[in-house]
Order: structure tokens, then sequence, then C-alpha cells
């Protein structure tokens, strides 16, 4: 048997319209009064850090509101925040937005309490105590950054996404509201929800899965697979969108508590390199590496078919796993999520690289199948040809 432990340190809340409460559920985790929003120009615009931030008003908070943050987020700005929360003196600090939000809030939270450069915590356990504690209001159904304990912050001298693994980033407080995501528009329902699919296959399939992570990961899998292209259609569907939500917050925990593979480490490498977004990027992959996979485990990947809902009683693991290739594929461009050769940036001549980026990724080991550079670069080949 091997060893493995399951701890949540976050508090999840989850209600439709509790945006409105940040405020008095903010003041549950921190005598403080000074709270550092950290939000992006997206979110701003869509009146979402403005409704939290009045919240965190009339419950008599102090509120100093950082939107410098872009997708794949970068070391610099994260860096320049760091260092506004030191200036603000922040007790806490509020995450009101997507993956890049959340992440970007960890590092800031981090660099506050210990400073840079951000390059310097890179890789696992590497903080050296608690840091200022963070409450995040995820209004995507994506990321699940809101209940893990990593950041993965774009380091712009490498053009490397750098991952920083770390109990001590962990929210102490998720506010799971999926009215957040009522009117985030269709390319980014699509995206964001197809991260979170993956999340939660690549935590069933990949060798740090554990009974927890699985129970969890399927669970996802069952609420993801049927609801997204629902709510990427009728944007307004709130049993979909509540199913996306609630399905990308258990996918979050079942890959904290396990890891992801290599679709997620040839997507952060695209990523670093193009700046593809982060949901994009692993739907471009995710076919490839499933039928990769599946040859290894075919069980487990026919246990992901059943979940997804396909019509599998009858067949045999190897028949399951191709069925759920094929509609892993089918549903990425139900959603309107490009190729690879699609992308505009992207350049056959990089592979080798981003073979290479893929890697040296620290997910790569726990990939439920042995995958090396010249697997990755197969991969890369065989995804842009179609
Ligand atoms: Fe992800």
């Amino acid at each position: 048997m091997k060893k493995y432990g399951f701890n949540l340190p976050t508090r999840i809340e989850v209600a439709a319209g509790l945006l409105k409460d940040t405020g008095p559920l903010v003041g549950e985790v921190t005598s403080g009064k000074r709270a550092f929003l950290v939000t992006d120009p997206g979110v701003k615009e869509a009146g979402l850090a403005d409704r939290a931030g009045s919240s965190l008003a009339d419950a008599g908070f102090d509120c100093s509101i950082f939107d410098n943050v872009k997708p794949n987020p970068r070391d610099t700005d994260c860096e320049a925040g760091g260092e506004e929360a030191r200036r603000f003196k922040a007790d806490i600090i509020v995450a009101v937005g997507g993956g890049s939000v959340i992440d970007s809030a960890k590092a800031i939270a981090l660099l506050q309490t210990y400073g840079g450069p951000l390059v310097s915590y890179e890789g696992r356990g590497t903080v050296p105590g608690p840091v200022t504690p963070l409450a995040a209001v995820p209004t995507t159904a994506g990321t699940g950054s809101e209940v893990t304990r990593s950041a993965v912050i774009t380091d712009t001298k490498r053009r490397f996404k750098m991952g920083i693994k770390d109990v001590r980033l962990a929210p102490e407080l998720a506010l799971i509201d999926p009215e957040t995501t009522y009117k985030l528009p269709q390319g980014l329902t699509a995206s964001t929800g197809m991260d979170a699919l993956v999340h939660a296959i690549e935590a069933y399939t990949c060798r740090a899965a554990n009974p927890f992570s699985d129970a969890l990961a399927l669970a996802a899998i069952e609420k993801i697979f049927p609801a997204l292209p629902t709510a990427v259609r009728e944007g307004g569907n709130k049993q979909a969108r509540d199913d996306m939500m609630i399905g990308s917050v258990m996918a979050g925990i079942a890959f904290s508590h396990a890891d992801v593979g290599a679709v997620h480490c040839l997507a952060e490498a695209i990523g670093s390199l193009y700046d593809t977004p982060h949901g994009v990027a692993n739907s471009i992959f995710l076919p490839s590496v499933t039928a990769f996979n599946a040859e290894a485990d075919p069980q487990r990947h026919a246990r992901i078919a059943a979940a997804c809902g396909l019509e599998v009683k009858n067949m045999e693991a190897e028949e399951a796993s191709r069925l759920l290739v094929e509609k892993l594929a089918e549903l990425s461009s139900e959603i309107g999520i490009p190729t690879l050769s699609n992308l505009e940036q992207v350049n056959p001549k990089d592979f080798e690289h981003l073979a290479e980026l893929s890697e040296i990724n620290g997910s790569t080991p726990s990939n439920c199948r042995f995958i090396d550079k010249e697997a990755y670069l197969n991969i890369l080949q065989d995804c842009y040809k179609s």
C-alpha cells in the first residue's frame, strides 16, 4: 500500500449570491481590517470585484484594489503586487477572479510576507512559514486554485511556467458563488471548463492518485462532462453553471491531493512560449495524451468513460477507452476550442523545445505512462496533423 494523506486546509462556503457576503465571511477568517483585493481588468469590468469590495467596505474593511493581472500571470507583476501589499500593510489578500488572479494572489501573499524574487520559491515545500491569509472567490469554473496549494506563474526571464507548491499557499477561505459565472463569455466558459475536466481526468489517472482523490475526481467528471456543452451553449442555464462550479472545485481538491500529468506539462510548455490560454492548451492535448495513456491503463480510462455517462457497459476496457478519446475530441470541437494548427503563433520548429519544456515539468513523473521528450514530440506532431 502506498503512503498518502488528505488535508484540506481551506474552508469552503457555497451559495448562489454569496459574493455579496464577502465582507462578513472574510471577517470570520481575519481579525485585521486591511484587505488587498487582487483581480484583473475583465473581472473588474464585469462589476464582480466592486461587489466584493463594497461588501468588504460595509463590513469595515479598508480596501486596496490591485488589478494588474494578465492571463498566464507573470512573476514581475506579482512582485509589484507584493510590494504594493507590503506598503498597504495588508492583513488579508482577497482574490476575485479566475486561476491567473488566484495564483497571483498566492504569490502576492508570499511576496508580501517574505519578499522576492518569486523564482527563489520555485518547487515544493519552499515557503519558509505562514503567509498573509488569503480568501479566494473564483469567477470561472475551471482553475480549482481556490482549493489548491499551488501557484503557476511565468518566470519572464526563462519564459517558463514555474510551479510553487506549498500547503501554506492554500487559501483560508474559498467563497463559491456560481452566479459569478452566469455571464462568463462562451470562449472562457469552454476553455476554463476543459481545464477543470483535465484536472479531474489527470488526478484520476496519475501515479499520485489515491482513494480520496479518486472519489472526488470521478464525481467531478460526472458533473463536468455533461454540463460543459450546456454551460457554453446556454450561459444562463443555472443547473449547468452550478454543476460546472462544484465540479471544478471537486477537481481542484482531487488534483491537489494527487497531481496532474502530461496534458498539463504540454499545456504549460505552450502557455509559456506562446501565451496560449491554459484551458485551450489543455483541451488541444487531451485526446492525444488520453490515447497514449489509455494503452498503459485501459481499466481506469474505461472508468472515466463511464463517469462521463458514455454507453460502455458491454465494452472491453480498450474499446471504452477508444470511445472516450473520440468523445473528448468531439467535446472540444463542439465547444469551439481551436486545434494546435489553428493557433497562429505555433511553429513546428519549436516542437523540440516544447518537448524539452514538457519533459522537465515537475508533473512528468506523475503521468500514468512513462513519457519522455521523444514521446512528447510525437504527441505534438500528432496534434499538429489532426
Ligand atoms: Fe490546469
